[in-house]
């Protein structure tokens, strides 16, 4: 044990270590300042913590605990390991457990946060995950990864990662192949190379350097690497789902609701599966209604790539039907895909436009929050992810993937959902910066 005690005369102190080794704290004057100088020392050593200090009147009242929580230099440590993935300087933490001694520890996450390892470990892989079906995280670099890591570096709004004209490249690296609409090689080479993204990584947007129309960029949604995962094959509902599962943490199960009209479902889908109408009724509908209308958003999109000569779409590119560029088979802006298997029911809906409408907010998954702001429907990609992006969903999401990455759990008990909570105001009235998630959900749990 750690003892601290006051000796007979005013204005002095002891503190003494369990090796009986006993350090006099004595100042004439008392200035807290002084004091406070002359006890870190010790206290940082002997891991005894102030939680208050005092001068009241001619004498020294020090308040000190020495709770078994952890001392701030073990906090530091901790957050240190979390957020940036690697072992702090014994420099970078005492500076950072000065912060949390001063009681600002989110300025303490912060300095953590200025390691490149932040950067190309914990963001990389963060959010590698959300760029593939399989949810692998090892997954290569690529131009969805690099973008919300450069909007995290930028403290960009985190909500023009669904609507966005917006991509980060690298620049002024020597070595690397330039950015491709059809190959991924640019940010191979960069991770193969261990480039520090903190500093090569320079903001652009995807209508200069993919040729995208401006107006049909939706943030990482029409990321290269987003669209040779979801906008691949199929009938680019993968691209919502993938989009609700990483973004507003919830996949369609969750969202079923078969109260809604069926109106906007597509004639792909069987109205009575296996020669049961009631399936339909009681399940197809419970996603498809919802759903259909809301994908819609990416009828002009698809992911073109050599079937025969390659099979994965490793040399394939998005493209998008600007006005006035007609698909072939459907003799409009829509593209084929959206068209297929129309003789499984002739008399489904037949889409014509990018015209989506968020079925959700009425029903079951008003729920999600949606923004009082917005219409709740609209023509392609871009307001479709503004109106996905400004649901409280999206915004408790974004937190708990973080609270998660660095609290190394889950949430669980109503503290930590009252933390949840806080956070994502917090969050939102920073402006969504992503870095304030991290910041304070390592400032929650560093004591753990
Ligand atoms: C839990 C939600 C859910 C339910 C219930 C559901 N679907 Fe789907 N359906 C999806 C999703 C998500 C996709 C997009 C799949 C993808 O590409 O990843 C999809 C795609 C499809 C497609 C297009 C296939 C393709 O290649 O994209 C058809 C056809 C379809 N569903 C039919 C049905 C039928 C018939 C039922 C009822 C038996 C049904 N669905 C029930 C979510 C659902």
């Amino acid at each position: 044990m750690y003892r601290f005690r006051t000796l007979k005369f005013a204005r002095a102190w002891q503190i003494c270590e369990p090796s009986a080794k006993c350090t006099l704290l004595q100042d004439a004057k008392c200035t807290a300042k002084q004091i406070h100088l002359m006890l870190r020392k010790i206290i940082r050593a002997s891991q005894i913590r102030i939680s208050r200090f005092k001068v009241i009147g001619l004498t020294c009242l020090l308040v000190l605990s020495h709770p078994s929580m952890a001392d701030s230099l073990s906090q530091a440590k901790r957050m240190h390991d979390r957020l940036a993935g690697v072992p702090g300087s014994q420099s970078t933490l005492e500076e950072m457990a000065t912060l949390i001694d001063a009681g600002d520890p989110n300025a303490a996450a912060y300095i953590a946060m200025e390691n490149p390892n932040f950067y190309n470990v914990t963001l990389k892989n963060w959010v590698t995950p959300w760029t593939n079906e399989e949810a692998d995280i090892f997954a290569p670099l690529n131009d969805y990864t690099a973008t919300v890591i450069g909007m995290a570096r930028d403290n960009v709004d985190f909500r023009l990662v669904l609507s966005g004209d917006i991509l980060y490249t690298a620049q002024g690296v020597s070595g690397i192949p330039a950015y491709s609409t059809s190959n991924n090689a640019h940010y191979e080479t960069l991770e193969n190379n261990g480039v520090d993204l903190s500093t090569a990584l320079v903001r652009s947007t995807q209508s200069a350097i993919t040729g995208l129309p401006s107006d049909a960029t939706a943030g990482i949604m029409t990321t290269r690497g987003a669209a040779k995962s979801f906008f691949k094959d199929g009938t680019n509902r993968a691209m919502l789902r993938f989009t609700l599962m990483n973004h507003l943490c919830t996949d369609l199960e969750a969202l079923k609701d078969t109260s809604l009209p069926p109106d906007r479902i597509r004639q792909d889908l069987s109205r009575s599966p296996g020669g049961d109408s009631r399936i339909f009724a009681n399940s197809c509908t419970g996603c498809h209604n919802g759903m259909d209308p809301l994908a819609q958003a990416f009828a002009y999109y698809e992911y073109e790539y050599n079937v025969e000569a390659d099979p994965e779409g490793e040399n394939g590119q998005i493209t998008y039907n600007s006005a006035g560029e007609l698909d072939p088979q459907t003799n409009s802006r829509v593209t084929a895909k959206h068209r297929i298997n129309a003789n499984n029911f002739p008399f489904g809906f037949i889409i014509e436009d990018d015209r989506w409408d968020n079925y959700w907010r009425e029903g079951i998954n008003q729920t999600l929050g949606w923004s009082e702001q917005l219409s709740g429907f609209g023509y392609g990609a871009k307001s479709m992810g503004e109106e996905l992006a400004n649901s409280e969903k999206f915004a408790s999401c974004q937190v708990s993937k973080v609270f998660e990455n660095v609290c190394l759990r889950s949430p669980q008990d109503a503290d930590d959902r009252s933390a949840i909570s806080a956070i994502t105001s917090a969050f939102k009235s920073d402006g969504y910066n992503i870095k304030t998630a991290f910041a304070q959900s390592a400032s929650y749990c560093a004591g753990e």
